[in-house]
């Protein structure tokens, strides 16, 4: 990594953790992503959900085929977890390098996660195949009963289904998605080398405050929720410890404009735009940019078993104003309007 004054040089990012959509969205929004990134992995919570080695080879040529034609980017596909998915069809896809991963949600527990688990007792011949082939399990950790308050949904996770999960299946291999708590810092942590984590660029800015005092502002609102500052700390310090399993997941979830400004508004940060510099931001004010390529570059391709990304990308100081929205305003980007010191060299 070479950091002046005025500007930074990485090698080029992996997004460990991005939602693409399909149809007409997928190509209004992928882009964002693969402009930046290498490769990304892509979360398997379409409507259905991608479940079988079929629907994800299908889902990765739509994906190919929205790709402007400029950018070398690999999506890395994902298996969604059911009550009734099959090892065979796990094991196989993995053998076969279709899936990197498959992904857990706890039945609704966020966007299009009503075929999700339902018990994690009902996944256990998955799991137990799973770490036997050394596949990864990525987790969408909280949980979902409804007694639990929101903010509590990820700790109580860890203690109720992480902790004893991985006590039972010792040689299991474990990303804790989009961490938001120093229950979640703390665990990833004290974890041995099969245990990684993601941070999004909204849970290293943010907390709660921001999206609900004065006024409420939607554009933030995902799951898991923003938390206290105290929260968001532990992240910051997470980070400047320059933790080697720790790495850059943005969690994009774009929504239409009119689904999240709704009565009803659905959860997810639209953030592929202006992550990058978002991350780049955060990492200077916490005086960690030595730690920047690791967590944006290597740490992630280190934990996949994937070689290192041999292109670069350089982002410069120099003001740039997120765009108040994209395509017409039906997307409202990360950010949106505000200016960050750091941008993409291709946009200056
Ligand atoms: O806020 C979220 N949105 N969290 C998730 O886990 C899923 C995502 C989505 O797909 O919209
Ligand atoms: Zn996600």
């Amino acid at each position: 990594m070479i950091v002046k004054q005025k500007q930074i040089t990485i090698r080029s990012p992996d997004d460990c953790h991005v939602h693409l959509r399909d149809g007409y969205i997928l190509k209004r929004v992928l882009p964002y992503t693969s402009k930046v990134n290498s490769r990304a992995i892509v979360m398997p919570n379409l409507i259905p959900p991608i479940t079988s080695i079929k629907t994800a080879i299908a889902y990765r040529k739509r994906i190919l085929a929205a790709l402007p034609t400029k950018h070398n980017f690999i999506p890395l596909m994902t298996c969604y977890l059911t009550d009734s998915i099959d090892p065979n069809e796990i094991e196989h896809g993995y053998r076969e390098g279709i899936f990197i991963a498959a992904k857990f949600y706890p039945v609704h527990s966020t966007t299009n996660s009503s075929f999700g688990v339902t018990k994690i007792t009902r996944i256990q011949k998955v799991l137990e195949r799973m770490q036997k082939i050394g596949m990864p399990i990525l987790v969408h950790g909280e949980i979902t009963e409804p007694h639990i308050d929101i903010f509590d949904r990820e700790a109580r996770f860890i203690e109720i289904i992480l902790e004893p999960l991985r006590k039972q299946l010792p040689g299991l291999k474990v990303v804790m998605e989009h961490i938001t708590t120093k229950e979640a810092a703390q665990y990833v942590a004290s974890g041995n080398k099969l245990l990684g984590a993601t941070i999004t660029p909204q849970h290293l800015m943010f907390n709660r405050n921001h999206m609900l005092v004065n006024k409420l502002n939607p554009h933030l609102y995902c799951l898991p929720i923003l938390k206290r500052n105290i929260h968001q700390n532990a992240l910051h310090k997470l980070i400047a410890s320059g933790h080697c399993r720790v790495f850059l997941g943005t969690d994009t979830a774009p929504h239409l404009r009119f689904f999240k400004e709704a009565s009803y508004g659905c959860a997810g940060v639209f953030n592929s735009p202006s992550a990058l510099p978002a991350y780049a931001t955060i990492f200077e004010e916490i005086n960690s940019l030595e730690y920047f390529e690791r967590f944006c570059s290597e740490n992630g391709a280190k934990f996949y078993n994937l070689p290192l990304n041999k292109t670069t990308i350089t982002l410069v100081r120099k003001p740039w104003k997120v765009p108040n929205g994209i395509y017409n305003n039906t997307l409202i980007p990360f950010l949106a309007g505000k200016v960050l010191n750091w941008r993409i060299k291709s946009n200056v």
